[in-house]
């Protein structure tokens, strides 16, 4: 039995019936962009959400981007973000040509350390853009208290965190926007590639729209430089049937998490930590290990697939090579790129396969202490 890092063709199997025929529908109904999906999906995704809007956008770098260009954000700006991120957090702060200022995160959390932002803040300072890493928020309330105090805007990365909760807030819900991603593999996943931003402001609302769609507020007039960030009515109707899922797919996700971390206590590896102040939806299950590398190649040879999330950090990236961030600028984040491993985690997995999961570590790691470097 091979244990696969995703099975995305189970999780649609659950619900193939369903989405078929949405797709059906879609594709006989002859209106494939902007239609009645992608406006039911904004209604039901910001309910879920707890805003007033949400706005279908193509993906959730697109979402980064039209939040800071919606917030006017742009040339000589700065945005101060988690030196551990996805490398798109960083992408959408350069397309609209400001500058990234990172920095490291907490070494329990994973997200950024709120006790090392007001050090960055400048006279340039623009907005924060917390990155609610794996599932797990980041520390919102002494976010927004700096944001308020330096009158910053906050852009929040929701990308990994659909439904995960802060001291009762959704995810994307308590800054200005809040973005997602809707990549197949995410808590709620398209069939391609999706995202949105949801927001309670009226203003900002107006603006990701217009960017979202060249520009235009009615047809032929074109009032900025705009977008072609639309999301698809198929995708839109694949979402609405799996946002009925997601609560139940994040319970199955801390499920397995619990699982493992009963199965993983008397190992030598460092388990997530579910910080207090919130609900953890474990988009990825990452452990800290020694010898990270020899134990996935291991586990690979045992048929367990995993994956590092993220080996390099975005500063050690050629493409920010002009931050110029030398080595140990980031010590937590470079130390746990060498350290991460996420373990397979996802609701359609079985408890055999988690079970397998756990031994497989176990029986790699007495090897490795074994055979000594
Ligand atoms: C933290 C984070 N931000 C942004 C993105 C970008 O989303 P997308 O791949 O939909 O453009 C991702 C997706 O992988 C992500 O994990």
């Amino acid at each position: 039995m091979k244990v696969l890092f995703d099975a995305l063709g189970k999780q649609y199997s659950s619900v193939a019936t369903e989405i078929d025929e949405a797709i059906r529908q879609v594709l006989s109904s002859g209106r494939y962009i902007l239609g009645e999906n992608v406006a039911k999906f904004e209604q039901e995704f910001a309910g879920y959400c707890g805003t007033k809007h949400a706005v279908g956008i193509s993906s959730g770098t697109g979402a980064l981007h039209l939040a800071l260009l919606a917030c006017d954000i742009g040339d000589g700006d700065e945005v101060i973000t988690a030196a551990n991120t996805y490398i798109a957090t960083l992408f959408a702060i350069s397309y609209v040509g400001a500058k990234p200022v990172l920095v490291d995160i907490d070494p329990e959390t994973y997200t950024l350390d709120t006790e090392q932002i007001e050090e960055v803040i400048t006279e340039k300072t623009r907005a924060i853009m917390p990155v609610h890493l794996y599932g797990q928020c980041a520390d919102m309330d002494a976010i927004m208290q700096l944001a308020n105090r330096y009158e910053l805007k906050v852009i929040e990365d929701a990308a990994q965190a659909h439904g995960a909760e802060y001291k009762g807030r959704k995810a994307g819900s308590i800054g200005n926007v809040g973005c997602f991603s809707f990549y197949p593999s995410k808590n709620l996943g398209a069939c391609g590639d999706g995202g949105a931003a949801i927001t309670d402001d009226e203003k900002l609302y107006e603006k990701l729209k217009i960017y979202r769609y060249m520009g235009q507020k009615s047809k032929h007039s074109h009032l900025v430089i705009g977008r072609q960030e639309r999301l698809d009515e198929i995708q839109a109707a694949i979402l609405r049937i799996k946002l009925g899922y997601l609560d139940s797919w994040n319970e199955r996700r801390h499920h397995w998490a619990v699982m493992y971390d009963e199965l993983l206590a008397d190992i030598s590896v460092e388990r997530p930590r579910e910080h207090g102040y919130g609900n953890h939806v474990f988009h990825l299950y990452v452990i800290r290990v020694a010898r990270r590398d020899e134990v996935k190649a291991r586990l690979l040879r045992c048929g367990i697939e995993t994956q590092i999330h993220y080996p390099i950090p975005a500063h050690l990236q050629p493409a920010y090579a002009d931050l110029g961030h030398a080595k140990d600028s980031f010590p937590i984040t470079e130390r746990y790129s060498e350290e991460i491993l996420s373990l397979p985690l996802y609701p359609e997995l079985e408890e055999e396969e988690v079970a397998k999961v756990a031994r497989g570590l176990k029986q790699v790691l007495e090897q490795l202490g074994r055979v000594r470097r």
